[in-house]
């Protein structure tokens, strides 16, 4: 292995699925004023799963692209794929990783590790550090890391304006194409009971105004011990994304620190934030992978940023971990970005009426259900759906079987 192997994100590719709630008709449904949703908590639009969309079906349909859309290097570094990690807080099986069902359907090779790993939105930079060391062990193999989530407080409950579903799914190889991960890293767990989902329960248990205390004294320990660490000022990085459970929190965390920075420095990185949730307000909490969503809103949005631009990453967990790291931008970054279109998948999207959106949000799977086929009620157009519970068994469509 040689000192100076570069290892990080080379691919990125995000999944929404193909319905989402106006914030505006919730708040006309629910009574509240609109400015509450759009200004208090920062959200315009909320990604909507159907019951065909479960976090696995999800997960395959943000991979696909990577594959779909892949050259001749993008081919070589799927083919030295030998490890798949599957990031959810609200996977399928309390004991079967979500990534044994990628891995089964994907066109990946035979004879890789895959596993799950769960610490609420912590999850997708867990697989996302864990890929980096394990790439830098075995530099010339390559690490998928899908991170997936519906996230779901209820109907009419306190969390119903910060729901949202997706997965983004990301390539982890050395020579990233898109961004190096930094070998510095500043993290930190505690018990924390914000927010917490028993395993007998459909959803989560929150207390909302001690989870916003949490992430920004985690946002607050994390980012002073990177600075401490790398001896770098907040005027070193071109940017900082934060972990969007919705995007005013992130912005809120940011706040002190531009107020006590120079004028240049607090208006590029205001700015670059806005660019960064952009994605996330059309979209939504989703979980594991909002951290990333918002990286790739970022990157999207600003695909021309200089070389080796560091961008501040927080990651947040409710429970709870936290952990702040950076990237470094890789050299043409944005044609890699943009080769997946995904502001199309966006305005693609159907508005629900919020009587559909609370007639989709109730179907369910029968608890218990051994054997169930899973109708396609609202006609979704994503090439991998739930299909059927055979025998307790998931069945997901292949239509290309790939
Ligand atoms: P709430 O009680 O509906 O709202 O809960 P609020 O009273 O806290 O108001 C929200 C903001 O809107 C406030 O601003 C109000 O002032 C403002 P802030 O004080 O925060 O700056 N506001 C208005 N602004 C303009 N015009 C108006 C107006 N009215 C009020 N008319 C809460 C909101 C987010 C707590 C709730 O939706 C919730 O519990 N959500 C779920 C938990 C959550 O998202 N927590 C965030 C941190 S925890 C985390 O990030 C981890 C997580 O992703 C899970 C995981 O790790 O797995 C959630």
């Amino acid at each position: 292995m040689s000192d100076v192997m570069t290892v990080g994100i080379d691919q990125m590719a995000v999944y929404v699925p193909p319905f989402k709630l106006e914030m505006g008709d919730l708040a006309s449904a629910r009574g509240v004023d609109p400015k509450k949703f759009e200004l208090g908590i920062g959200q315009d639009e909320m990604a909507v799963a159907p019951l065909t969309q479960d976090t696995v079906a999800m997960g395959l349909n943000a991979a696909i692209q990577l594959f779909d859309r892949a050259d001749k290097v993008d081919q070589q570094r799927l083919d030295a794929i030998s490890l798949v990690i599957f990031a959810s807080e609200t996977g399928v099986d309390h004991s079967k990783a979500g990534a044994v069902f990628l891995t089964d359907i994907l066109p990946i090779k035979q004879g890789v590790r895959s596993f799950e790993v769960k610490q609420a939105c912590y999850g997708g930079t867990a697989g996302l550090q864990l890929a980096t060391s394990y790439v830098h062990q075995h530099p010339e193999e390559t690490v998928l890391v899908v991170a997936s989530d519906n996230a779901k407080y209820g109907l009419k409950s306190g969390g119903e304006p910060t729901q949202g579903a997706g997965a983004v799914a990301m390539l982890i190889s050395q020579d990233p194409r898109i961004a190096k991960v930094s070998d510095v890293s500043a993290y930190h767990t505690a018990d924390v009971a914000d927010f917490w989902r028993p395993t007998d329960q459909e959803y989560p248990l929150v207390d909302g105004p001690l989870s916003k205390k949490a992430y920004l004294d985690f946002f607050n320990d994390t980012f002073t011990s990177f600075l401490g660490l790398t001896h770098q000022t907040i005027a070193d990085f071109t940017a900082i994304c934060c972990h969007v459970p919705y995007t005013k929190l992130g912005a809120k965390a940011l706040a002190p620190y531009l107020d006590d920075c120079d004028d240049e420095t607090a208006k590029r990185l205001s700015h670059y934030y806005q660019q960064a949730v952009s994605y996330n307000r059309m979209v939504g909490n989703i979980y594991t992978g909002s951290l990333y969503l918002s990286l790739f809103s970022l990157l999207a949005h600003e695909p021309n940023l200089a070389p080796d631009s560091e961008i501040g990453m927080f990651s947040y967990g409710s429970g709870a971990v936290g952990e702040f790291f950076s990237l470094y931008l890789s050299k043409g970054y944005g044609q890699e970005i943009q080769k997946h279109r995904f502001a199309e998948q966006l305005t693609a999207r159907k508005t629900l009426t919020i009587d559909e959106y609370e007639t989709l949000f109730e179907e369910k799977i029968p608890t218990k259900a051994r054997d169930f086929l899973v109708a396609d009620d609202h006609h979704d157009p994503s090439e991998y759906q739930l299909k059927a519970i055979n025998n307790g068994h998931r069945v997901y469509s292949n239509p290309k079987n790939r």
